[in-house]
């Protein structure tokens, strides 16, 4: 990790440890930002409809129906009029943290590209919802974002006839641009929808609803601010004065002011050209090596966990092609697969157990091998001396673990901690190759990997396959999500759990195993 990238990850934790401080990590808003992009969506959509119920589209009534939504019906109506503006605004202040955070975590580039590049549309999608939306109030304000958006627009140079000049007087308006405007306020949520759909299509397990307790403590919020400072209209539009005063919506409407600044072909120029970088970014260096993970029908018996478990929908259940006497298959797609490991720690057949010789599972790493990571944990576990001997297996996206090393302690980085199949611990903690396992990798609810840390604690806690087994001492097993920030918390807690490691007794060695089961049997840690 660039020294630059490790700085900006490091403070964004300890942003985030604030907030875990006073939601705690499971209502971290700061880890749910495209969860609650989505919530806001649905506020406005359904808020949005039942305004659409009272709300006259001609332009002459516009504002008075409006009115009469704020003033008349402020309890109803006006209350959604509210939920709808504030919602907006809270889905634009999401949105651009969310781009920001998925910048810092570096969760752009190689296979990830797609998410980020389906995002940047999204950017301009809910710039032109909330200003048709302004546009539709018939205010004064709506009446400056008409001829500031449509002078802006002419800039393009794509229109016969200027655009702007619809909004010269009163008698140039026609009724028909501002039923026009109506329609792009209903037709880009929908196709917002779309895009959105779009952009967790390769996300398995794509988060889309908040925690609960945030979703009703954000509905709250909304709700109470509405109530406090209800949205209300500015003077009505008036096309033969010229509007001097205008209270600006600063999360939608920011760029206005630029406009009385520079050209309109300046800011289609600055806006384009930051639009284009964006899209670019993912593929800007350094570049990312990704070798994608590889499977062995004659080791696969299309048990499917490996698809259950990979992030990011690279596996695929295929029917057998190969004449075995099992149904399906795994198939990786090499475009998707960003080389995490976690289907490798998912697989039955990635136990250390297993003669060396047959050690090949059904889906593999190419850079890490199970049979690889089985020779670097023996090596590093004969390296160990003294009491209360500790391997730490470590994910490359948490805290720092050279420092860790010492005479009683080795570590071992991994793409991913759940790369890390749980009958390694057993292996390691049974056959006495070290008095006690710790895991460390990303803060919990933050994976780099985004389900490796959830799926590591579901199988140690026996919830999910493949399960750690019971006979396995869990006082000799230790998980610190500490974080590139935590590597002082990560000593601290190494330090604590050798101290409690040298006040157990000392552990039964276990009988052998038998050799591995074959392909298509039950999996032979299942608890
Ligand atoms: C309306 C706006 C948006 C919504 C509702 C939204 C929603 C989401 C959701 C629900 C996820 C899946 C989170 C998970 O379960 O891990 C996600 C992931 C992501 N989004 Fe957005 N997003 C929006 C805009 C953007 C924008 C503007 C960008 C950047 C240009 C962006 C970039 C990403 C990236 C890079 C990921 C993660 C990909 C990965 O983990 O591989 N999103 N988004
Ligand atoms: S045996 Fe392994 S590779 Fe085959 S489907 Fe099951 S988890 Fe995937
Ligand atoms: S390494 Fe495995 S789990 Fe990770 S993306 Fe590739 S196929 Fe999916």
């Amino acid at each position: 990790m660039s020294g630059l990238r490790q700085l900006s990850r490091a403070g964004l934790e300890t942003v985030d440890n604030w907030f875990n401080r006073a939601f705690g990590p499971a209502w971290n808003p700061l880890y749910q930002l495209g969860a609650l992009g989505w919530f806001f969506y649905w506020i406005t959509i359904v808020s949005g409809v039942y305004l659409f119920v009272f709300f006259d589209t001609g332009i002459n009534q516009a504002y008075e129906s409006l009115e009469y939504i704020t003033n008349v019906q402020w309890y109803a109506a006006g209350v959604m009029r509210s939920l709808h503006r504030y919602a907006s605004d809270a889905l634009i202040i999401v949105m651009m943290l969310h781009l920001m955070r998925e910048y810092v975590m570096d969760r752009l580039r190689g296979a990830r590209w797609f998410s980020w590049v389906t995002g940047v549309p999204l950017l301009w999608l809910v710039f032109a919802c909330g200003i048709s939306g302004y546009w539709m109030v018939w205010d004064v304000l709506a009446q400056y974002i008409a001829i500031a958006s449509t002078e802006w627009l002419d800039a393009l140079g794509i229109f016969g006839e200027p655009i702007a000049r619809n909004f010269l007087n009163p008698q140039a308006l026609s009724g028909r641009f501002f039923t026009l405007m109506v329609f792009i306020h209903i037709a880009v949520p929908l196709i917002m929808l779309l895009v959105m759909w779009i952009h967790i299509q390769r996300q398995t397990n794509a988060r889309v609803n908040p925690a609960k307790g945030l979703t009703l403590g954000t509905l709250g919020m909304l709700l109470v601010l509405s109530l406090a400072e209800p949205a209300v209209s500015q003077a009505p539009a008036d096309l033969s004065k010229v509007t001097a005063v205008v209270n600006l919506d600063w999360f939608f409407l920011a760029a206005y002011p630029l406009l009385d600044r520079v050209s309109g072909g300046t800011l289609w120029a600055v806006f384009g050209g930051a639009t284009l970088l964006l899209l670019l970014l993912p593929w800007l260096p350094p570049k990312r090596r990704e070798v994608p993970a590889v499977v062995d029908l004659d080791n696969c018996n299309g048990c499917g966990r490996c698809a259950a478990d990979c992030p990011y929908t690279a596996i695929s259940m295929e029917p057998r092609s190969d004449g075995a006497a099992f149904t399906q298959e795994a198939v990786v797609k090499d475009s998707l697969c960003v080389s995490c490991g976690l289907c490798a720690g998912a697989c039955p057949t990635s136990t250390p157990f297993r003669r060396t010789t047959e050690l090949i599972p059904g889906i593999d790493l190419p850079d890490l091998t199970i049979r690889a990571l089985r020779e670097q944990t023996l090596a590093a576990a004969a390296g160990l001396s003294g009491a209360a001997r500790v391997l730490v297996f470590g994910c490359c996206h948490g805290p720092a673990l050279q420092a860790l090393r010492a005479p009683g302690v080795a570590v071992l980085e991994l793409p991913c901690i759940a790369l890390l199949p749980p009958s390694f611990l057993d292996f390691v903690i049974t056959r006495k190759h070290a008095d006690g396992v710790l895991l460390t990798g990303c803060p919990e609810g933050n994976c780099h990997h985004r389900l490796g840390i959830m799926w590591t604690e579901q199988r140690l806690a026996g919830e999910r396959d493949p399960y750690l087994r019971k006979r396995v001492p869990r006082e000799r097993i230790r998980a610190c999500w500490a974080g590139v920030s935590g590597s002082r918390r990560l000593q601290k807690e190494l330090a604590a759990f050798r101290a409690g490691l040298d006040g157990l007794g000392p552990l039964e060695r276990e009988r052998p195993q038998p050799a591995s089961p074959a392909p298509g049997q039950e999996q032979e840690h299942r608890a």
